[in-house]
Parts: structure tokens; sequence; C-alpha cells
């Protein structure tokens, strides 16, 4: 693992941003991976100063994204087609037809994750998926316990994670029981992987992935260790449990 360590959010986004600047201008079809939740919006931001700019574009750019609630619409503004939408996609001048994420909508959850799973493939991987961590060790929505092999599915949330999650929603009660989630070995098929891990709430997280040699998949993110091509952005308060 290469072990960046920054200041501050400010700081990990923008050294977020501009590894997938790179990773955009070193190829001719990028494909990226993207993540919702608060780590990656500052990065998100700075990716609409860079187009603004006209330092960069998403002509040539497919994305996929990591996940999507089971039963919100993708124009509900609590689901993560919204999310991207609002936060990136409606700034910049990607081909909407080249964004992708699950669809947790059609009724027929099952046969969605196959066909994501399949599209993903079809799209020949990720070259650089950007993830969080939960602070139980989640990537994406695969929870503690999601074996290694798994591929694009349906999970059950865990308490902690809505309950992480409940501050987006009206009501905690909102907040979706299930979710459709690329797998870990789908997301380990990435070409390249960028961890951005920030604030002191996430202390704990750091501190096990990176000081606790076991590879178990009650702490999914332990995996990322086997990964021969990741970069884990650290902040200061994020590692402020660390030993050194
Ligand atoms: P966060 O979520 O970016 O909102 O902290 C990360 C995650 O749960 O994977």
């Amino acid at each position: 693992m290469n072990i960046v360590r920054v200041k501050d959010y400010q700081d990990m986004s923008r050294h977020a941003c501009q590894r997938i600047i790179a990773t955009i201008k070193e190829q001719a079809n990028p494909v990226l991976g993207l993540a919702t939740g608060s780590t990656p919006e500052g990065m998100y931001q700075c990716l609409i100063e860079a187009f603004n700019k006209g330092e960069v574009s998403f002509r040539d750019v497919s994305t996929f994204n990591l996940d999507e609630y089971v039963g919100l619409a993708p124009s509900d503004p609590n689901s993560y087609n919204y999310f991207m939408q609002d936060k990136l996609f409606s700034h910049i001048d990607i081909d909407q037809s080249q964004v992708h994420l699950p669809n947790g909508n059609t009724g027929d959850n099952q046969q969605e994750c196959k066909d994501y799973e399949a599209s993903v493939h079809q799209a020949n991987e990720i070259d650089l998926q950007v993830l969080g961590i939960g602070l139980n060790g989640h990537i994406g929505f695969n929870e503690p316990g999601t074996p290694f092999s798994s591929r694009t599915h349906v999970v059950e949330l865990d308490a902690s994670t809505r309950e992480a999650n409940a501050r987006f929603f009206e009501k905690k009660e909102d907040v979706p029981t299930h979710a459709i989630t690329m797998g870990i070995a789908t997301i380990m098929d990435s070409k390249e992987i960028l961890l951005l891990i920030s604030g002191e709430k996430k202390a704990e997280a750091v501190k096990r992935l990176l000081e606790n040699d076991e590879i178990s998949e009650d702490f999914p993110a332990s995996i990322l260790r086997k990964h021969d091509n990741i970069t884990v952005i650290i902040d200061e308060a994020a590692g402020s449990l660390l030993a050194d």
C-alpha cells in the first residue's frame, strides 16, 4: 500500500482530484469507479473547478459507482444517482450514457446485479476506483462478513451504517434497509484504487487497516492490502491513532 499522509480534508481532496485528472489524461477511454458519501465531495468540487478552468474534459470518461440503495428512484434526492448528478455529473461535460450506477428500483434486483457486474467487465474493468471506508471497515456497502469473492449483490445494511447515513434523511427510519453494491472481488479487479480517509471518526478504522496484519472478512477493507496498486490518502485526524 502506498500511504500518503496529508494535513486535512482539503488537502486530501486536492490530492485525489489531481490523481483522477492524471488518469483521465493517461487513458484514451478512462473508466473511473466512483463513490458517494461525505468523503469524496471535496474531490468532486475540485474536479468541477478544474473542468471550469478548462484543465480537464470528461468527454471520453465512463464511470461506475459502487452502490445504490434499494427502493429509491434515481430522481429521489436521497438516491446515490441523484447525489452524483448533483455533486458532479450535471456540472461537467460527461456523456450521460457513459454514467453507470446500480438501479435499486427495477423490481428485479438479482438481474440488475448480474447486468451491472457484466457492464463493468464489458468496460474492460475500472482504471481507477475511488473508495471511502466505513467505521466498521466496509467498502462500498460490503459489510463485515461479506465474502472476499463477492460480485455485485444485494446487501442488508448494518445498523451502524444506517445510523451513520441517517444524517442525509429526514428520519432515521427512512434510511433504506437494503442496497446493491459492487462486490469485493469486483472492487479488487480495479487496476488502481484510491482510498480516501478523513476525520477523527475514522481513526480507529485507519489503525485497524494499517497496523493489524490480519486479513479478515470481519474487516472488509483489510483485503485492500493485497491489491498491488493502491494509494491510501489519510489526513492528520484520521491518522491520529497511528503509532508513528
Ligand atoms: P463517508 O462514508 O464518506 O460518508 O464517511 C464512507 C463509507 O461509509 O464508505
